[in-house]
C-alpha cells in the first residue's frame, strides 16, 4: 500500500534536467511492465524508446509535421518551442512510446486466428504501464515519469505508426515520461473512498 500510495504522476516542469536513465533502470522498468497479465498471454504491450538527440529529433519531426498539417502553424510552433532545448521535453530523460500490438490468443494448426477485444488489449496495455510506473516509484535516485497521452491528432497519425512500426490493428496509447526529481515525496494526493456497493 505504501508502494502505491507513493507513486505520483511527475510532470516535466517537476524533472530535473540533464540526468540521464541509467541503462539498468530502463531495463528493469520494461522488465516491470513485462509482468502485466493479459487474457490468454498475448503480451499486447510494446514500447519505443526515444532518448538520444537524434531520436528526440525524429519524435519531434514527426509530432510537428502532423499537428503543422491537422491543427495549423500555430499549433505546430508550440509543439516545436516544447522540444526546445530547456523546455518540456528535454526535461525528461527518455520518452518511451506506449504502444499496442494485435497478437492472436491461439491458433490451432490450420485455424483462424483469434484475437481479444481490443479493450481487453488496451486494458492490458495500462497494466503494463502501471507496473513500470510503480516500478519507477520502487527505483533509487529519484526515477519518476508520466502518462502522457501525447497530441491527439499525431498518436495515431500515418507518419507516427511508421516512426513506431505499427501495423493495422496496433495503436498508439501515449508515451510514459521518464525523468528523475528528488522531490517527489513531498507531492500530496488523495483519494475518494472507493466507489463500490454490496448488492442488493
Ligand atoms: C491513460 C492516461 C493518460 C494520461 N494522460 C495525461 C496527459 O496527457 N497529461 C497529463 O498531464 N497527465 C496525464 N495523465 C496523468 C494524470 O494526470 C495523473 O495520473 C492524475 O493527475 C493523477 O495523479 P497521480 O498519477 O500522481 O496519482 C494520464 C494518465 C493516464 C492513466
Amino acid at each position: 500500500m505504501n508502494l502505491l500510495k507513493s507513486r505520483r504522476s511527475v510532470f516535466c516542469k517537476d524533472m530535473d534536467p540533464g540526468r540521464p536513465l541509467d541503462p539498468s533502470a530502463l531495463s528493469l522498468l520494461l522488465e516491470a511492465a513485462s509482468w502485466a497479465p493479459s487474457h490468454g498471454r498475448t503480451d499486447p504491450w510494446s514500447f519505443v524508446v526515444f532518448q538520444s538527440p537524434q531520436a528526440l529529433e525524429a519524435l519531434a519531426h514527426v509530432s510537428v509535421s502532423v499537428l503543422r498539417r491537422e491543427e495549423g502553424p500555430r499549433a505546430a510552433a508550440d509543439a516545436q518551442e516544447e522540444f526546445a532545448p530547456g523546455k518540456r521535453w528535454a526535461n525528461a530523460a527518455c520518452l518511451i512510446a506506449v504502444c499496442m500490438r494485435r497478437r492472436p490468443r491461439c491458433c490451432t494448426p490450420g485455424g483462424a486466428a483469434r484475437f481479444n477485444p481490443e479493450w481487453e488489449e488496451v486494458a492490458a496495455v495500462a497494466c503494463a504501464v502501471q507496473n513500470m510506473h510503480l516500478m519507477a516509484t520502487a527505483l533509487p535516485g529519484g526515477v519518476c515519469g508520466y502518462w502522457s497521452s501525447w497530441y491527439e491528432s499525431v498518436r495515431d497519425a500515418p507518419e507516427m505508426r511508421v516512426l513506431l512500426g505499427l501495423s493495422e490493428g496496433d495503436r498508439c496509447l501515449g508515451f510514459f515520461v521518464v525523468g528523475h526529481c528528488d522531490r517527489v515525496g513531498e507531492f500530496r494526493a488523495s483519494r475518494d473512498a472507493p466507489s463500490c456497493h454490496q448488492w442488493p
